[in-house]
Parts: structure tokens; sequence; C-alpha cells
């Protein structure tokens, strides 16, 4: 059994370039967080020009935001837009001490992005995956160095949410645990180190919440009748407007990896996967605030 604390902190590698494989809703949220709390270079990538370019356009839009807000500087705005850039060539990671994934949910997507990156980097760079159910050995077990690789795992918004689950596989390193955790530290983060299983901690729960929900749909409630029914309990969102944020997408997908992992306790909802093709679940009024549930997502279901 490995160790359940955390490692010496004296094991951490200096973090002075970050390498960011995917250019997706979470990907763009933490680069621009690394490029604003760790203030190093940042490049990303992603299979694609123009999804690095929206990437990229993405974060100089937050960038943007925080200057009209008055949080930011415009020195600071440019220095950090000077410290970003986007390449399609994985060369652009090789001085990388830490590259971070957050491809497609798909073990062998993940395996096959890791198994190029480790011919560029060198070989004390730590890799991370922001995975949100799949076991982080699996993802690594084709790497030549397996050990320094560590699950690091966001929620969304990644600006707001204070946590980072630091996942310590059995082949994960001390040395790959500690600096996950000076860099959570650095990033302003509350880090937890959890075991490499399915869902890890936070998952576990909400696959669990948003997989019954989801099922009780399916039964016959409708989507405001189990919103208003869990209102009482405080979450800040209900299950339905939260499946929305993280995508409906990557929401189905999560719940299947949970449902593999444990049929009875988790609910795979076929009507999500519908909802997800489809493309939203709720309607929004000119702003993007919240009016109700789309009407055509309602039929679906
Ligand atoms: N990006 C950046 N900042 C954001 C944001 C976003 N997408 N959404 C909200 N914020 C900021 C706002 O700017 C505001 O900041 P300020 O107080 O400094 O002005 C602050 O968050 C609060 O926002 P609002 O006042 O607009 O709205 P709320 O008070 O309703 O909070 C919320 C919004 C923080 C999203 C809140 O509803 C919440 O905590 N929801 C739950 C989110 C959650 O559970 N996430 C986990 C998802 S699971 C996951 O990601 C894991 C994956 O593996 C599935």
């Amino acid at each position: 059994k490995k160790p359940s604390g955390a490692p010496d902190s004296a094991l951490a590698k200096p973090v002075s370039k970050v390498g960011v494989i995917g250019a997706g809703l979470m990907a763009s949220q933490f680069a621009l967080l690394f490029l604003r709390r760790l203030e190093v270079p940042v490049v990303i990538t992603d299979v694609s020009q123009e999804r690095v370019d929206k990437g990229l356009a993405y974060i100089a839009q937050e960038l943007e935001k925080l200057v009209e807000k008055g949080r930011l500087s415009t020195d600071d705005r440019n220095r950090y837009l000077g410290n970003l850039s986007g390449s399609l060539d994985y060369a652009a990671f090789a001085n990388c001490d830490w590259v971070i994934e957050a491809v497609f949910e798909e073990l062998e997507i993940k395996r096959e992005v890791f198994a190029r990156i480790e011919q560029v980097v060198r070989p004390d760079c730590i890799l991370a995956t922001n995975t949100s159910s799949l076991s982080v050995d699996a993802i690594g077990a084709n790497l030549e160095h397996p050990e320094r690789l560590v699950g690091f795992h966001f929620f969304n918004p990644v600006a707001v949410m204070p946590l980072v689950e630091v996942v310590r596989a059995a082949k994960t390193s001390e040395e790959a645990v500690a600096t996950a955790m000076k860099v959570a530290k650095n990033l302003k983060k509350t880090a937890v180190i959890t075991s490499d299983s399915a869902g890890f901690v936070v998952n576990r729960l909400l696959g669990f919440l948003l997989g019954e929900a989801m099922r009780a749909v399916d039964e016959g409630a409708n989507f405001e009748k189990v919103a208003k029914a869990i209102a009482p309990l405080g979450l800040p969102m209900n299950p339905f407007d939260l499946l929305e944020l993280v995508g409906l997408k990557v929401g189905a997908h999560v719940l299947d990896s949970m449902h593999a992992f444990n049929q009875e306790r988790f609910y795979a909802s076929a009507n999500l996967h519908k909802l997800a093709e489809y493309g939203k679940l709720l309607e929004r009024d000119g702003r993007g605030k919240i009016k109700g549930y789309d009407p055509k997502a309602i039929e679906i279901v």
C-alpha cells in the first residue's frame, strides 16, 4: 500500500516551463491559471491549428475581461500573453518541466499522447493527467518512465473551484507527487492526495449524484421536479446545471466510466448521450442567464 501522507516537499522539482496538451474547455482554463499563478512560459497544443487558436483566443479573452474589470493591469496581461504560445509540433515541449494533458477521456488517446510526449521531453519532466475517471496507472502503462506520471484533476470552473485531486498511482514516484503538491500550492489550490481508484474521491460522489438525478428523469420525473426536490440540500448547482457546466459529452462519458467500474452503484443514462448529441439541456437568455430547460431537450428524454 502506498503512503497516504504528503511526501517531503524537498522532493518537488522546479517548474519553469509548462506544457498543456489539449486546448478545450478544461485545458484552456488551467493554461490560463498556470500563466497567472506560476508566471512561467506555457505552451499549448491540440489536434488542429483551429483548436489551438480557439484555446489561445479563449485565454486572451479571459485576460481581457479581467483587465476590463480592473483586476489585472495591462502590463501583467501583456506579460502573460508574452508567455503564452501554441504549437502543433510536440518539439515545442522539449524544455518543459511539467506537462499536463486534458484530451478526450479515452484511455487509448491519452496513452498515445503520452507516448508521443515522452519522446520529446527531458527524462526528469513530470507528466500529469487531468483524467477524471480513468486509471492513472493504466494511462501510463506503456510509458518508459511510468513513475513520472501523476494525476492532477481540476474542477470546473477552474478559476473558482478550490480543489485539485493529486492522484498517487501505484507506480507514481514521490518526486512526481511532491511536484504536483507544490504546483497545486503555487496555483493556490487545495490539494488532496487520492489513490488511483475510479472517480478518485469527488467523481465517486458526483457520479452517483448525477447518475441518480438522470435515472429519476429517465424514470419519469421531469428536470424541474428533480431540481426542486434537491434544492434544499443547498448544492451550489443542481445536477442538470452542473452537467451542462462540465459539458454533456464529458458528463455522459464520466458516468459511463463510473458505470463500467461498478454497474450497481453508478447509473449510465442513454438519454444523457442523446442530450449530448443534441448539444444542450438549458435554455438561456441573451445574456447567458439560465431561463429553464430547453423544450427539445425535454422532448428527447
Ligand atoms: N470562469 C471563471 N470564473 C467564473 C466562472 C467561470 N466559468 N463562473 C463563475 N466564475 C466566477 C465569477 O466571476 C465570480 O467571481 P467574483 O466573485 O470574483 O466576481 C464567482 O465565480 C461567482 O460567480 P457568480 O456570482 O456568477 O455565480 P455563483 O455564485 O452562482 O457561482 C459557481 C458560480 C462558482 C460556478 C457555483 O455555482 C458553483 O460552485 N457550482 C458548482 C461547480 C462544481 O461543482 N464544479 C465541479 C464540477 S465536476 C468537475 O469539474 C469534474 C469533472 O471531472 C466532471
